[in-house]
């Protein structure tokens, strides 16, 4: 939650770390409530999906259709005593991304609404879950990870952020060696707004707009903070920036992470639409945002948020995005950050979208303990300022040590306390923050430990490891420590490891494509922040501004694969988006840097299944040059919606078109990845059989043979056929058949291998994910 001195807002009524403004704040919402009549009350925003070869002759345009349609909701009603602001009224019309519109309606009128010709389905606006960690923690972009950009650095690739808004003021957004060409299909714009001109756009930021219709609807008379494409609490310019960032020197947190910020598509236009805002977030406003960016021409859009247990046809994030795959726009979205609550927690599993888990980079940040005895203890600590710690008395006291108890802390010596390892390191150090303990040194191997919120006091957090010196020392006559804080450790290992609050597949609105596809950088990535929202905390009241910023999130690791889908659009313009996402998953990279099997941070360090990182790594010059893709059409995914129980009209909803033919029903999707699922409760002995039909596209240069290898996960077997394929020429197809045989596990096991299809000269391995997967 980055901007805690304004989090009451948002989250009214809980988490306030500021009581009197929340109190004041929560009174002046229910005087409003007093003034609100029944009929607002009835009154709520639906989401209203319409068949357009409905639509009447007369009508000159689909807007004036649907205008027409809740005007005569108006009339109807004009003998009650209603006010205007609470009469029904048309909030927005979607043509891009869906058909239909948005609109404020009572009950009755929903129904009355459902007998019009062309009606196709209707439900409530609903709220918006944003990416970022609650634990408020902090991420990085790292300039010297492996997410280098490709040589044309994504000059002429639109990004579409579908967020909070942006700072357009941030030297991330300067435009400084781009050129003034925007490709001439762009039809965005720069929409004024409160502290908002349209000078504010550059070659950079060609774009920036905001819809708030939906937010108004459901909080009548709220005033908005800022009403405009600025973003007011810093999640819009972080994802932005992260995902093409202009190039700026000597960007920092306070001194960590120092160095060349950059996005990875440094050279993208980036264009905000900004749906999130501080007074609340809605559907309604995403599918608006979305709608406008598929009209103005994105190629990638990059959107940090979800729906939680939405099915496919009510999903904004869904619907837009089939829109937005026919024309050939990658949407990258975020897993989500319910990690630790269990599988089958992710949202965005859309399978014509690209999904995008969350996992830690090679660098960590810290200080450093000198001891009075020459000894030098490396640990971890964000703590914001170079405090002046320097030759204090070093206190390991067994009355003190659990530092659990803040008023027995308080009395306590003038002096760094050494805590033990109580496994309640986030109770600890909020007992030393409140008790104003000089400082602290803390004891613990806890991998969330580098996903911790605000470090707001001068601790260090040390290897048990380093215990036992630490602990000898401390017993030596009048012990001193000097602290040094703001270093940067790069190289750390093992890295990448999964996240451990990305949220894992598989995926409820499609269990049958795995998901998440691949896992990008999200924790302790450094991004650009707007100046004046707290990006630091020192005690209980010191809040300090930085244009740069360390959060983490899945919010965090969706821009690392938009910048890089945004590359790959940029080196190969004819690919699809399914060409894009294949090529990202068959390249991505299962081991870490020590070269073994990336691990879980959310699974005790177990090896990461598929369902937590996808693939693996995304690995962007890898993608580049795959070898091979599995392509899709609109149709093929059609296919996948016609073999489930979803009514017409529910698929109708999603593709708009009743142009698309439903009688080749197929859940078997050309997908880079492979998943068998059984039910754990009605689990037996007996095999089962899973056949997937796979097609291979040659994108190498020319003729080419392929030999497949394949780990099967344990206790299946698998076989493909034919094992070897042939090409002769580029853009050839070949097909082939994956079978797995597998036993359902009581105790919901999940198992995983791959296929790797390897070019006969080693030029390109093609890897695809195996799961056996318990279905949840
Ligand atoms: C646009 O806004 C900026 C920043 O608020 C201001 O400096 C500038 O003068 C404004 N330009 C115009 C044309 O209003
Ligand atoms: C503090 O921690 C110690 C050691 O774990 C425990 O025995 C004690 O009950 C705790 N005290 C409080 C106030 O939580
Ligand atoms: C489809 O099946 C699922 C589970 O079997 C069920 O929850 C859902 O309501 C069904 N949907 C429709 C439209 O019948
Ligand atoms: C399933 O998990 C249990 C306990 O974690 C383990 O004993 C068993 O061997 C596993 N089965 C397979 C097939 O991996």
């Amino acid at each position: 939650m980055p901007k805690q001195s304004s989090s009451c807002k948002r989250n009214m009524g809980i988490n306030c770390g500021v009581p009197l403004p929340c109190i004041f704040y929560a009174l002046q919402l229910f005087l409003l409530a007093l003034h609100v009549n029944t009929s607002l009350a009835e009154r709520s925003t639906y989401i209203v999906h319409m068949d357009k070869s409905f639509m009447p002759k007369f009508f000159t345009s689909h807007q004036h259709w649907y205008t027409s349609i809740v005007d005569s909701f108006k009339t109807e009603i004009q003998t009650s005593s209603d006010s205007h602001s609470f009469s029904p009224s048309l909030l927005y019309t979607y043509d891009n991304a869906l058909h239909g519109f948005s609109a404020f309606l009572s009950v009755d009128e929903l129904e009355t609404l459902k007998k019009s010709p062309g009606f196709v389905s209707a439900y409530n606006d609903k709220k918006v879950t944003v990416d970022t960690t609650h634990t408020t923690t902090f991420l990085s972009l790292n300039p010297s990870t492996g997410l280098l950009p490709a040589s044309n650095y994504g000059e002429d690739i639109i990004v579409g952020v579908i967020d909070s808004g942006i700072w357009p003021e941030s030297e991330s957004f300067r435009d400084d060696g781009l050129t003034k060409n925007i490709p001439a299909k762009w039809k965005g714009r720069c929409e004024v707004g409160q502290e908002f001109n349209a000078s504010l756009c550059n070659n950079k930021l060609i774009g920036a707009r905001y819809f708030n219709k939906g937010v108004r609807a459901a909080n009548p008379g709220v005033t908005l903070s800022m009403n405009s494409a600025r973003d007011s609490e810093g999640h819009g310019t972080h994802t932005s920036s992260t995902a093409a960032g202009n190039f700026v020197n000597g960007a920092s947190y306070f001194g960590y992470a120092k160095g060349t910020a950059r996005g990875v598509a440094p050279r993208s236009r980036v264009a905000m639409y900004k749906v999130l805002w501080d007074e609340g977030r809605y559907a309604s406003d995403v599918l608006a945002g979305m709608d406008q960016a598929i009209a103005d021409g994105v190629d990638v859009i990059s959107i940090s948020l979800g729906f939680d247990d939405t099915p496919l046809y009510e999903d904004p994030v869904a619907i837009a995005s089939f829109a937005a795959m026919e024309k050939n726009v990658v949407v990258s979205s975020s897993a989500g950050n319910e990690g630790t609550n269990g599988l089958g927690k992710l949202h965005n599993g859309i399978p014509w979208a690209l999904t995008v888990a969350a996992g830690t980079i090679d660098r960590s940040f810290g200080g450093t303990l000198s001891l009075g005895n020459g000894l030098t203890v490396p640990g971890f600590t964000l703590f914001p300022v170079n405090a002046l710690i320097n030759k204090l008395p070093l206190v390991y006291n067994k009355t003190l040590s659990a530092c659990n108890d803040t008023e027995l802390l308080y009395t306590g010596p003038n002096a760094i306390l050494i805590c033990d390892d109580i496994s309640d390191i986030y109770g600890q150090i909020s007992h030393i923050i409140a008790a104003e303990v000089l400082g602290a040194v803390f004891i613990s191997n806890d991998p969330y430990i580098h996903e911790l919120g605000r470090v707001r006091a001068p601790i260090v957090v040390v290897s048990p490891d380093d215990a036992p010196a630490l602990f000898k020392y401390a017993k030596s006559a009048e012990p001193i420590v000097s602290m040094t804080f703001q270093q940067t450790f790069v190289g750390t290992k093992p890295a990448p490891a999964a996240a451990f609050y990305s949220s894992r597949g598989p995926s409820s609105s499609y269990p049958g494509i795995l998901k998440p596809d691949i896992m990008a950088p999200g924790s302790l990535v450094l991004a650009a922040w707007p100046p004046n929202v707290e990006a630091a905390r020192i005690g209980r009241n010191v809040m300090l501004p930085s244009g740069y910023n360390l959060i983490s999130g899945t919010s965090m690791s969706c821009p690392h694969a938009s910048g890089v889908a945004a590359l790959l659009k940029g080196a190969h313009p004819e690919w699809s988006a399914a060409a894009i996402r294949s090529a990202l998953v068959t390249t991505a990279n299962p081991l870490d840097n020590t070269q073994n099997p990336i691990r879980d941070n959310g699974d005790n360090f177990n090896f990461a299944t598929p369902l937590a990182m996808g693939a693996g790594q995304i690995d962007p010059n890898r993608a580049l040059e795959p070898g091979l893709i599995y392509d899709a059409t609109p149709q093929d995914y059609v296919n996948l919606l016609c073999s489930t129980n979803f009514t017409r009209k529910q698929i109708l909803a999603i593709t708009r078109s009743r142009a698309y033919d439903c009688s080749n029903p197929s859940s078997d999707l050309n997908y880079p990845s492979f998943i068998a699922l059984y039910d754990p409760r009605h689990h037996t002995r007996k095999l089962r059989i899973q056949k997937f039909q796979r097609i291979v596209t040659n994108v190498g240069d020319g003729a080419a043979k392929y030999k497949a290898s394949v780990t099967a996960p344990k206790g299946s077997t698998i076989t493909v056929s034919p094992e070897t394929l042939f090409f002769s020429e580029t853009y050839e197809k070949r097909s082939y058949t994956l079978t797995i045989n597998y036993k359902g596990e009581k105790k919901g096991n999940v198992s995983f291998g791959e296929l790797v299809w390897v070019e006969e000269n080693g030029k390109y391995h093609v890897r695809s994910p195996i799961v056996v997967s318990p279905l949840v």
